[in-house]
């Protein structure tokens, strides 16, 4: 365990649950001042609602949950005096943010922390609509896998959805393959270049148009 440097943090922050998860996964967290600092680097990137955010050993959240403060606080300036433009804005924030972690209790804590940040912010709780999007929205971003080996937990291939706010309410999905998603870079040279990117960049499943209510259900 270490403080933070952060002047105005007065509880310790919990870098390491224990030495052996040190000694097995490499897991020791990054304390917030850093986070910070490294997400200034990007700072344009970082406060654009539609911007995209992967972290492949996303821990409890300690990159993705700032991200999303950066996305809400976008959300707040730009769309902050409708309350329906609010809302939707601030779940395709949350859209935007992607997690993979190997350990259970690891991405489970960084879907609440996810879910706390958006409900808090939205002044939702319990049976909401909002809050079942949310919950369903990270069931599928945050995955419980092996970055490495591109595989879930039960061995099948990682998959993301692309999400996209169309306005009006009404949400796009389709889901690519994690695998297919790393070959893009490589696909303007090399094996691949002689492929169009739709020949090897296409979704695994596209979605009907839908609305939060949609979402939740
Ligand atoms: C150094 S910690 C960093 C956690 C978080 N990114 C942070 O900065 O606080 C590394 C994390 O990666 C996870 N991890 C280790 N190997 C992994 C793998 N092959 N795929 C996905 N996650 C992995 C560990 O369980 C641990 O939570």
């Amino acid at each position: 365990m270490r403080v933070s440097r952060t002047p105005d943090a007065v509880e310790p922050e919990r870098l390491v649950k224990s030495r052996q998860r040190v000694a097995d996964h490499g897991e020791v967290f990054t304390p917030r001042w850093l986070v910070d600092d490294m997400l200034d680097l990007v700072k344009g990137e970082s406060e654009r609602i539609d911007s995209r955010f992967l972290e492949p050993a996303c821990g409890s959240g300690n990159f993705v949950v700032p991200v999303l403060e950066r996305k809400l606080a976008a959300v707040q300036a730009k769309h902050g005096r409708s309350e329906f433009e609010k809302r939707h804005y601030a779940l395709f924030g949350l859209m935007c943010i992607y997690g993979i972690e190997l350990l259970e209790d690891n991405a489970v804590e960084c879907r609440e922390n996810l879910a706390g940040t958006f409900t808090r912010y939205l002044s939702v709780d319990g049976d909401n609509e909002w809050v079942k999007a949310a919950t369903a929205v990270l069931a599928v971003n945050i995955v419980q896998g092996d970055a490495l080996a591109m595989t879930m937990a039960d061995g099948e291939p990682i998959t993301f959805p692309e999400w996209g706010y169309l306005g009006r309410g009404k949400y796009q999905r389709r889901d690519f393959r994690y695998d297919s998603l790393t070959q893009r870079a490589s696909a303007s040279e090399g094996l691949f270049a002689h492929f169009e990117e739709h020949e090897i960049f296409t979704p695994v499943r596209t979605y009907p148009v839908m609305t939060v209510k949609e979402i939740a259900a």
